[in-house]
């Protein structure tokens, strides 16, 4: 009777002790104290060999129910304190979906990107249409095709990039002329957009800069047809309209060859610090194709003419959105880049 007793209380205690444990490592405690080898029922079932053989079975069932009750007694403590442990982890990760948000800005498209844009849609509407070429590209593109052989002395003016293997990145984009009209069969008209290097840097060069090529081949093309082409061009892309003017120059690839002004956007041709006082901003240099750049090409030059033109797109967004230093263009700073939404 008196083992009885105790057992009562062991549970009693025991059932108390579970029921109060904070967390799960009291509560093992508990279990290896109670259930645990060397536990108090374990102790319990060895006082069983001291008694008549007649008591033992029912002592040995209720020690046995004892574990039980003590057992479920562990598993429905863990059971509430593992869902608790769980509900603090989530809480503690938990996102606070009502707190207002970061603040994201928009972006915006960069300027010469926005003049790119610009002049394709405007050459796009015209007829032509637009092409690329690679920016790494060899001797014969860059210049050999181009009426600019190994000792011409107008490949002193372009500070090349040369790779170790001969190659280089192209000093303008007119090398996509070459490769445009290679395969393209007359008439056509084609611009090419892109990237082109140089080495040279100050406030009007960086060693990358932009520009667009313009070709244009058929029966009886002539400089009347660029003039006019390129009157509406600037008056498009300026929105206004814009005197022109072509001056006499000299490119290998060209004959004759033009350079093309227009009046200048800040003091409408009165003269300005920009203009350094003249009146008028050059914007491009351009020509007749030349017959041994058709000929290159496989195109007959008694039967066909062309006009070409090379646009500085960097220079025409300058003067667009009034900027005064190229480098800023390249700097990639945000307070620059957000004058521009
Ligand atoms: N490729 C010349 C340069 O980068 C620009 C140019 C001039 C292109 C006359 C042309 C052209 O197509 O006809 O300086």
């Amino acid at each position: 009777m008196a083992a009885a007793e105790s057992l009562a209380a062991i549970v009693d205690r025991a059932l108390a002790d579970i029921g109060s444990s904070a967390d799960l490592a009291v509560l093992d405690e508990h279990r290896v104290r109670l259930l645990g080898k060397k536990g108090l029922l374990t102790d319990q079932l060895k006082t069983l060999g001291a008694l008549p053989a007649s008591e033992r079975p029912a002592a040995g069932q209720r020690i046995n129910e004892a574990k039980e009750s003590i057992q479920r007694a562990l598993d429905a403590r863990r059971g509430v304190l593992e869902a608790d442990k769980l509900d603090r982890e989530l809480s503690a990760g938990a996102i606070d979906v009502s707190l207002p948000g970061r603040g994201e800005e928009t972006g915006s498209v960069h300027p010469v990107t926005k003049a790119r844009l610009r002049i394709e849609a405007i050459f796009k509407q015209a007829g032509f249409q637009v092409v690329t070429g690679p920016e790494i590209e060899d001797d014969f593109h860059n210049f050999e095709a181009l009426n600019i052989p190994a000792d011409h002395p107008a490949r002193a003016m372009h500070d090349t990039f040369y790779f170790p293997d001969g190659r280089l990145l192209r000093t303008h984009t007119s090398p996509v002329q070459i490769r445009a009209m290679r395969v393209l069969r007359p008439p056509f008209a084609v611009i090419a957009p892109g990237r082109v290097y140089r080495l040279d840097s100050d406030m009007t060069h960086t060693p990358m800069f932009h520009q667009v090529e313009g070709i244009v081949v058929g029966e009886n093309v002539s400089l009347a047809n660029l003039k006019a082409m390129l009157t509406s061009f600037v008056e498009q892309y300026f929105e206004r309209p814009l005197g022109i003017r072509l001056r006499p120059s000299y490119f290998p690839f060209t004959e004759p060859s033009a350079e093309v002004d227009i009046e200048c956007v800040f003091c409408s041709g009165k003269g300005c610090r920009v203009c350094k006082q003249t009146g008028w901003l050059e914007i491009l240099g351009s020509g007749m194709i030349h017959p041994n750049v058709l000929k290159a090409v496989g195109i007959d030059p008694e039967r066909w003419q062309g006009y070409a033109f090379g646009m500085g797109i960097d220079r025409v967004a300058m003067l667009r959105y009034d900027v005064n230093d190229l480098r800023l263009f390249f700097e990639n700073d945000v307070r620059f880049l957000k004058q521009f939404p």
